[in-house]
């Protein structure tokens, strides 16, 4: 028999059946190890250690002296002085208020950044990060996985104050707390896993996403012949009347090709609502 589907044409899913992992301690980590629950009924999770695990000091020391000049150019842009003015905005801090509910910060948690040592977008994207953390305090811990990071940024990210996850999530955290992610020009299958992972009200109510536009895939989508479409969209797709999505503007010539197309994304769920989605 087919499985039951809800009017959002979703399948029913397990989203209630969990599991908890704890992760080990990292080496001389100052993060102690964290808890983490993954919805049960995705891909397995796999423990995860960088591929290139060539140390190399003076490489270290030279990627993080970037770091800091990228952070000290975005301070100093119009680009991030537009973002921190929408931060800012009574607008946007009531919804942070909001989803925190009594809590005083949430976790950031950031998936698919890229190589922070190869290439420029990824690299401003991380400044962003380190920017916002530095400037609001309801950002609390910083974590960061893409399965491509190398030992040396992974090193680097530590000096930054970010902790890199030993696992690979396949971006299916749930949020059991309030969390923001942090998915910039994401593949569409990620942010698939996350929403697919947070399919309940009381979790997507939690969940801030900065990443690309959904409104931007609809329209896609609404111009492609859907059968031609490879990749899963349909929990994007679903979501879309129940999301308020902020664009960010990224009109600024050096900081386009790292932050085209993406918005904020806040999703608002009435509790009646959990039956359409379970
Ligand atoms: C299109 S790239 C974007 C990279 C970077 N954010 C940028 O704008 O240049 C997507 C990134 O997602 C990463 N990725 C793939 N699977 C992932 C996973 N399971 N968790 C986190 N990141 C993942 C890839 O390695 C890749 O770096």
């Amino acid at each position: 028999m087919a499985a039951p589907t809800n009017t959002l044409g979703m399948e029913k899913s397990d989203a209630m059946d969990e599991w908890t992992i704890v992760l080990p301690r990292r080496g001389k980590q100052k993060t102690k190890g964290s808890k983490y629950v993954l919805s049960k009924n995705e891909a397995p999770v796999h423990t995860w250690t960088p591929k290139d695990v060539d140390a190399n000091p003076e490489r270290e020391r030279r990627l993080l002296h970037k770091m800091d000049i990228c952070i000290q150019k975005l301070e100093n842009s119009q680009f991030w002085k537009s973002l921190l003015n929408q931060m800012e905005s009574t607008e946007f801090l009531n919804r942070i208020i909001n989803l925190l509910g009594s809590e005083s910060s949430m976790k950031m948690v950031v998936y698919g950044i890229g190589s922070i040592e190869s290439y420029d977008p990824p690299r401003l994207q991380l400044g962003i990060v380190i920017l916002m953390k530095r400037n609001f305090g309801w950002i609390g811990d910083v974590e960061v996985f893409d399965p491509i990071i190398s030992l040396i940024e992974s090193k680097v990210l530590d000096s930054l104050g970010c902790s890199v996850l030993s696992l690979n999530e396949q971006g299916r955290r749930q949020a059991l707390r309030p969390t923001f992610f942090f998915m910039p020009h994401c593949e569409a299958e990620l942010y698939e896993n996350l929403l697919e992972a947070n399919w309940r009200s009381d979790m997507l109510n939690r969940t801030i996403l900065f990443g690309n536009s959904f409104d931007e895939y609809e329209q896609y989508m609404s111009l492609c012949n859907t059968s031609t479409i490879s990749k899963p969209r349909k929990h994007i797709l679903a979501i879309r009347n129940f999301t308020t999505e902020v664009r960010i503007s990224a009109d600024f010539d050096d900081y386009y090709r790292a932050f085209n197309g993406s918005s904020w994304h806040f999703f608002c769920l009435d509790s009646e609502l959990d039956s359409l989605l379970q």
